[in-house]
């Protein structure tokens, strides 16, 4: 009986990475995990990526345009699927090419704004585009996977903000259609925060620090590997129960 059991689960590890591969709506082992990321061609998105798959998670990788790193990765639990969060018609298809449940998702994609520009330099219509994709992108993602993230165990979704969301902590002002992009993103996230409770949803709203990235720039203090790291630990203390914090990579809370 024992024997039957062991091989039932050596069969199913060694068979369930190759099956999945090609087909997605293989019932993977209830133990793997699976998580979803977007903007995962570069930056802290393809650290998201190694890091999840260095831990055992099946990853569902999203990519606007380009593939990056992606292309050159060779794991059999990596699925790359084209993303662009500034489309419905992507973000439904992207949802449509992942037919099982998912128990994480990384809404990480984001842009910047040109940061230090003046009052008189704002342009109406890049601000729209911001906050069209930092706020209202990661909100198609949830909509659309909702199905996905509706089961019985718990699901997490980490919506990737910033300090510079924060209207207690703007004391120097500037990078407009940014912050107020981030700020548009913790309201949608605390604000759908109640409807998703009863569907086993929880959602944290991570800063994952200054990072040396594209967007962070070169005199950034922190390595992606200890920002991720720090926001998958985070990640590991989400419950129901603090559903809707906003915390940083290192476990503190940050004031609204
Ligand atoms: N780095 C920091 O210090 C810092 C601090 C606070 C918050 N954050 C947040 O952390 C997240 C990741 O930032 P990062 O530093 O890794 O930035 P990054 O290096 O500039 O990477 C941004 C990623 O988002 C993707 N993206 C942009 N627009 C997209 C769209 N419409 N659809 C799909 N993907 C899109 C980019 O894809 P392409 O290659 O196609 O452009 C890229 O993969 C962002 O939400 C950012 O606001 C970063």
């Amino acid at each position: 009986m024992v024997g039957t059991i062991l091989l039932f689960f050596l069969s199913m590890i060694m068979i369930g990475p190759v099956v999945n591969k090609y087909y997605h709506y293989f019932p993977r082992p209830k133990f793997m995990q699976t998580a979803v990321v977007t903007g995962a061609n570069r930056g802290l998105g393809l650290e998201w990526v190694e890091q999840l798959l260095s831990q055992g998670y099946k990853v569902y990788a999203g990519y606007r345009s380009d593939k990056g790193e992606l292309a050159n990765m060779d794991n059999d639990n990596l699925v790359v699927i084209q993303l662009d969060v500034k489309s419905n018609e992507s973000v439904k298809q992207f949802a449509g090419k992942i037919g099982e449940n998912i128990d994480l998702l990384i809404n990480n994609a984001g842009v910047g704004d040109g940061r230090w520009q003046n009052l008189n330099e704002i342009d109406d219509e890049q601000s729209l585009d911001v906050i069209d994709i930092n706020a209202l992108g990661p909100v198609r993602v949830v909509q659309a996977l909702y199905q996905n993230m509706n089961h019985d165990s718990l699901t997490k979704v980490a919506m990737i903000s910033s300090l510079m969301g924060s209207i207690d902590d703007c004391q120097s002002g500037r990078s407009y259609a940014y912050r107020a992009s981030k700020t548009a993103l913790n309201m949608f996230t605390v604000a759908m925060k109640n409807e998703a409770l009863k569907d086993n949803i929880s959602f944290a709203i991570v800063h994952p620090g200054w990072v040396r990235t594209g967007m962070g720039g070169s005199n950034a203090p922190l390595e992606m590997k200890e920002s991720v790291a720090g926001m998958m630990e985070v990640l590991q203390t989400q419950t129901l129960e603090n559903t809707g914090r906003f915390v940083q990579y290192d476990g503190k809370i940050l004031p609204w």
